[in-house]
Formats: C-alpha cells, structure tokens, sequence
C-alpha cells in the first residue's frame, strides 16, 4: 500500500525544525483512491532532426526502413525487457519487502543473481501489476513513463533505472538502493533529536529542485513530489516513485485531465482540478520546504479533506475551492518569523495561483535564500 507521512506536529527554534511523524493515516480515505492515476492521450512523436535526410541514391525503400529503425529504436535506446520464459526470481533475489499491495504488487530489496557471489549490490525492485495499470486505463502512460525514465541522462537527483522488466502480470522497474533510505529516516539516523539545521534543509531544498529541473528540461513533471518519494543517496536527496510522471509534458502546450493524480496533502489547488504544470511540482517543493521547516505541513487536514467521494470532479472542485478559501497559510509559527529568507521562497512557492509562483525550477533556485548561504 502506499504511504504518506503523517505530520504530527513540531518545536521549532531559529534556524532549526524539530518533525516528529507517525505513519498513522489521519483520514477514513484510503491513499489509492486518493492517488488515482489517468489515461493521457499520447502526443504523436516530433519528427527527429536526426533523422536521415531524402538522400537521391537511397532507394525509397531503404530510406523508409532507415527512418523506421530510427523512430521505433534510436540508437542506444534502452527498452523494457521482456522476460518471455523467464521467471524474475531466476533473475533476482529477495527476502526483505518494504512494501506491499493488495494485488500482488510490491517494493523489495532484491539483489542480481547473474553477478557473482560477495559483489551482489542491493537493488530495489518495484513490482507493479499489470491489471491494476489496465483497469484505471493508464497502462500505456504507464509504459510510456518508464521507457522514457530508463532513457533519462543521468543526474545526481534523480534516481536511475537499472532495468526494467516485464511479463505478463507484472511489471518490475529495477534500481539502485539508496543507502541513506527514504528522507525522513535519513534525517531521523543523522538528527535523532528531530533538529534539524537550516542549513542542511537549505541543501536538501536545492538537490531537490535541482533533480526537479532535470525532469522538466526533458519534457517531465514528477506530479508526486513528497517526502515518501525522495531519497538519499551518498548524501544527496534523489527523486524516486515515477508512477505518476507526465512524460509528455511540453510547457507550451498545457492540457487538462479529468482526474486527479499525487498526494492530497502535497499537491497545488488546481491540480485538484486535473492542471497539473512545472509550478504545480514546485508547489509540492513548497509545501516540503514548510514542513521541513516548520514540522506542519502548511494546509489544515480539514480544509483538504472533504466529504464529497473521492476522484469525482466535484470532489476536486470542493478541495480547490476549500483551498481558496482557507485563511491564509500560518507565518506568524516557530520559525518562520527569524527565518525571512526562507519564507519568503516558501510563501512564493505555496502562492494560490501557479502564474504567480516562481516562472521554473531555475527561477526558484535562484532566490536568495538558496543562493545566499548565510540568508536565513
Ligand atoms: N531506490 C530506492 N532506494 C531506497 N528506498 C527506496 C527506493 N525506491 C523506493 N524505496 C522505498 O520504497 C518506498 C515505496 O517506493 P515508491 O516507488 O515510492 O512506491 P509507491 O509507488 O508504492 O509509492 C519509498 O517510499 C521508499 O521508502
Ligand atoms: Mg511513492
């Protein structure tokens, strides 16, 4: 099942938050229903610049098979292996599951089989069921994201895929371990007392955003940006959980959705109405920066957890409209008014309309708080 961190509150003193969580969910609604995912329609494929030009000694066909090996499988391309008689426990190894899911789908940390004995590093293997993608219809999104994820050039923020391999029920993404595991524990094994320094948020705050941008400068929005979802890494926070990724995303073209995709307590309003856009992933930013800061997240529960069913539009409608009219978001808390700088960043972050956030993940990491290493 998924998980969302429960925010209990905080102390906070100058330059410093104290988070205390529990994993207890605060409300009857159940995470899946509340993170349903969408059929998109594909965007038909650019023509390549790379593509061979008509060339007038190439025969016709020749030049057709040459353009075809070029848009079904550019060079290099990695592509989802299909396993045929394979089994994946002949491929991998498990004996620690991290999560699991009611149709068989799971998180484990596995290890390969092929690579000798004593040099087998741990991988996490995420195993997604098939059926599951099939019946909320977003299969083919689905597969679209991971082809493209396995594709990503490399960056420290971003969590690679190691392979991705599927049968006929399952897909499973493979990856490397983050040794440092999900956020909060990372924090909680370095800062047991819960305090944590301004300065390490600072940096937290930057790494994210930095893999934040390498999503959207390849035509992605994570749409899922929450504690949960990162990780560290030889010290560095990483982006996992690519589910619910646009990988079609073009800034030039926005689209609409009729569903909801994220995490209640994480997502911008108009999210709740199916827009989601590179400032509804920087308000996420936002409302992780609050949290870190301040141990709150910066929402009442009851302003976003409503009566109305779940996924419906009216649903998204009364969560948005809820948002819009909620008094304002608390400043006045520990340690918000000793830490201007910060705030300022948060509150431009957690701005109502996405227009009036910061324009990119660029402009954001260019606030003086995160370039100014003594502005508190
Ligand atoms: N590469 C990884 N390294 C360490 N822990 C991971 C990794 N990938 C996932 N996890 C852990 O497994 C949990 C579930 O993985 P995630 O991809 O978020 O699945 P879900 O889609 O079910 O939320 C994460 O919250 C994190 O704690
Ligand atoms: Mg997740």
């Amino acid at each position: 099942m998924r998980s969302e961190s429960d925010i209990l509150i905080e102390i906070s003193t100058s330059g410093t938050s104290q988070v205390h969580y529990s994993s207890e969910a605060s409300s009857s609604q159940s995470l899946p229903e509340l993170e349903k995912s969408i059929l998109l329609q594909p965007i038909p494929t650019q023509p390549d610049s790379k593509a061979p030009r008509h060339d007038a000694s190439l025969s016709k066909l020749l030049l057709r098979r040459l353009q075809q090996a070029h848009t079904t499988a550019p060079h290099n391309e990695r592509s989802i292996t299909q396993m045929a008689d394979t089994k994946i426990f002949d491929l991998y190894h498990w004996d620690h599951v991290i999560q699991e899911s009611g149709d068989g789908g799971k998180v484990v940390v596995c290890r390969s089989k092929s690579a000798a004995e004593g040099e087998r590093k741990e991988f996490v293997m995420k195993m997604r069921a098939k059926q599951e993608a099939k019946s909320s219809g977003y299969e083919e999104h689905f597969r679209k994201s991971l082809q493209k994820m396995l594709n990503l050039p490399s960056h420290p923020g971003v969590m690679a895929l190691h392979e991705v391999l599927e049968d006929s029920k399952y897909y499973y993404t493979v990856m490397e371990k983050a040794d440092g595991g999900p956020l909060f524990q990372s924090l909680l094994t370095e800062y047991s007392d819960g305090v944590i320094p301004a300065t390490v948020i600072k940096r937290l705050i930057r790494q994210i955003l930095e893999g934040l941008g390498h999503l959207h400068r390849h035509g992605m929005l994570h749409r899922d940006i929450k504690p949960d979802n990162i990780v560290v890494h030889k010290g560095v926070a990483m982006l996992i959980d690519f589910d619910h990724v646009d990988a079609d995303w073009d800034p030039a073209k926005p689209k609409h959705q009729d569903f909801f995709v994220g995490t209640v307590r994480f997502s911008a309003p108009e999210a709740f109405n199916g827009y989601f856009s590179q400032q509804s992933d920087l308000y996420s930013v936002g409302v992780l920066l609050y949290l870190l800061m301040s141990g709150t997240t910066p929402r009442d529960d009851s302003v976003l957890f409503c009566e109305t069913k779940v996924g419906t539009d009216r649903w998204g409608d009364t969560v948005y409209k809820n948002l819009k009219q909620a008094p304002g978001v608390d400043w006045q808390c520990d340690p918000w008014p000793t830490s201007p700088a910060c705030a300022d960043l948060c509150r431009r972050l957690l701005r109502f309309y996405p227009d009036a956030r910061p324009e990119s993940v660029e402009d954001a990491l260019a606030h003086w708080w995160l370039t100014d290493e003594t502005a508190a």
